[in-house]
């Protein structure tokens, strides 16, 4: 999707949004569900894999280092190489819009004694990489890139990596995972300790495949995870759940536009991912989790949503890791709570897929909300029933800068403002949620996307 030509899209006051609605696969766990599949030797199968693309260029990475993948009927199938047996890709791997299928798969091949080169699409390019490559340059890497550790990227691996201790300087499960995968294919013990919890996918999923890995916690919540080098994964079974971070979009809208009243099925509740569904609860959003039930090892639930009357509330900073890339559309629901939201701890919101933390507060401004953007927080002051909200004038489009979360974020702004709201790309939004749009409409929301 380099270079591609721009899809604008606008949408407008809604009725009330009804009817059931099943989100994709959750992006974290396809990913995985591909790496992890693509290394372990026998088979992986995989039924609910988001087929986004960013997952689909995690898949043809591995399928370019040795894993053969294939789809029959809605199951992948996957046969991997074995622990410690990929190839030496023939060509750089582009990523596209992907961090999580570049930082991941940089751990995962950086250990290897081969030269392997990432690169991706203008938006990948700008991320830092920095903190996946000092550990992996402790392990013995070496790394040629880009002036600040921006891709392209090009690793050439040890003989024989080392095995280290690397305690997480920010929270990120992208780090502590590419560590842990390096770990994989280096002898010994290597060890993360994360101070604040993320996400527990790798954790979890590697141990399914078969990986050595011990956690042990201490009395303030650090968790040191232990993995064992060069031991055999096994293929398995992969039932993905619903992507929560993509049930963010319904949800909120269903929040906001008066009178709804949807289901949202079967959305993953690990308690990581959870932070969005606990914040609007706090802010009085009708959010019923019924049908909680185990799939494969992570509890997944459906969700009763009707519209409420919102207020603004102060959310902990310390919520941030279980709903960092619900952000935006928080901010999108606190636009129509009465009162002010303040949420802090927003840091790593810099450098995501755009500065999220800017998009947003230009967002909410060309559509008439009052905010204020700090170095690491925003004040959303509400206006109820979204009366005078919308775009402030014909100039006023939200920038979307290539980040799929920002464009359906303001999606959803517009099916509960009283003017429309428009956002100057739409194509992103394929990189996690290709069929957002269907969705969204077959609930009834009124979304226009120019060819
Ligand atoms: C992800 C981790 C998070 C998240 C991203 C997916 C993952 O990134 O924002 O969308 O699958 O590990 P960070 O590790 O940068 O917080």
């Amino acid at each position: 999707m380099h270079n591609h030509t721009p899809k604008p899209a606008s949408a407008h006051k809604s009725p009330p949004l009804k009817g059931n609605a099943r989100v994709p696969g959750d992006k974290s766990i396809s990913h995985r569900s591909f790496m992890f599949g693509g290394l372990a030797s026998s088979e992986t199968r995989v039924t609910g894999l988001l087929e986004g693309e960013d997952v689909l260029a995690t898949g043809r990475a591995m399928q370019a280092m040795g894993a053969q993948i294939r789809k029959e009927g809605d199951t992948w199938i996957i046969n991997g190489t074995g622990n410690g047996c990929l190839l030496e890709p023939e060509e750089p791997f582009d990523f596209g819009n992907a961090g999580t299928g570049a930082r991941l798969t940089m751990g995962l091949v950086g250990t290897y004694d081969m030269k392997t080169t990432f690169t991706g699409d203008a938006s990948l390019t700008k991320r830092p990489m920095g903190r996946v490559l000092d550990p992996l340059r402790q392990m013995g890497v070496q790394v040629e890139a880009a002036e600040g550790d921006r891709c392209p990227i090009t690793l050439r691996g040890p003989r024989t990596a080392n095995p280290i201790s690397y305690r997480v300087p920010m929270a990120s499960a992208q780090v502590k995972s590419a560590v842990l995968l390096a770990g994989l294919n280096t002898p010994g013990i290597t060890t993360v300790i994360e101070p604040i919890m993320t996400r527990d996918h790798t954790e979890k999923m590697l141990s399914g495949f078969g990986a050595k890995i011990e956690i042990e916690e201490d009395a303030d919540g650090t968790r040191h995870i232990h993995i064992h080098g060069q031991g055999e994964l096994r293929g398995r079974t992969i039932e993905v759940p619903g992507d929560p971070s993509s049930a963010g979009f319904p949800l909120v809208a269903a929040l906001i536009v008066p009178g709804s009243d949807i289901i949202i099925e079967n959305a993953l509740m690990n308690p990581t991912r959870t932070g969005l569904i606990t914040t609007l609860q706090e802010m009085g959003g009708q959010i019923d989790i019924i049908n909680m039930r185990d799939a494969g090892g992570e509890d997944v639930a459906d969700l009763h949503v009707r519209a409420s009357d919102l207020k603004g509330i102060v959310v902990p900073p310390d919520r941030a890791p279980s709903m960092i890339d619900e952000y935006p559309v928080l901010a999108v629901a606190a636009a129509f709570a009465e009162g002010e939201t303040y949420m802090d701890g927003l840091d790593e919101l810099r450098v995501k897929e755009s500065d999220r933390l800017a998009a947003v507060a230009r967002g909410l401004k060309a559509n008439g909300v009052e905010c204020h953007e700090g170095e690491m927080s925003l004040t959303v002051k509400g206006v109820p029933g979204g009366k005078g909200l919308g775009a402030v004038s014909a100039q006023a489009v939200v920038e979307t800068h290539l980040d799929h979360r920002i464009a359906m974020a303001f999606l959803v702004m517009g099916m509960a403002s009283e003017k429309a709201v428009h956002i100057d790309d739409a194509t992103m939004i394929a990189t996690s949620f290709p069929e957002f749009m269907d969705l969204m409409r077959g609930l009834g929301a009124d979304i226009q996307v120019s060819e």
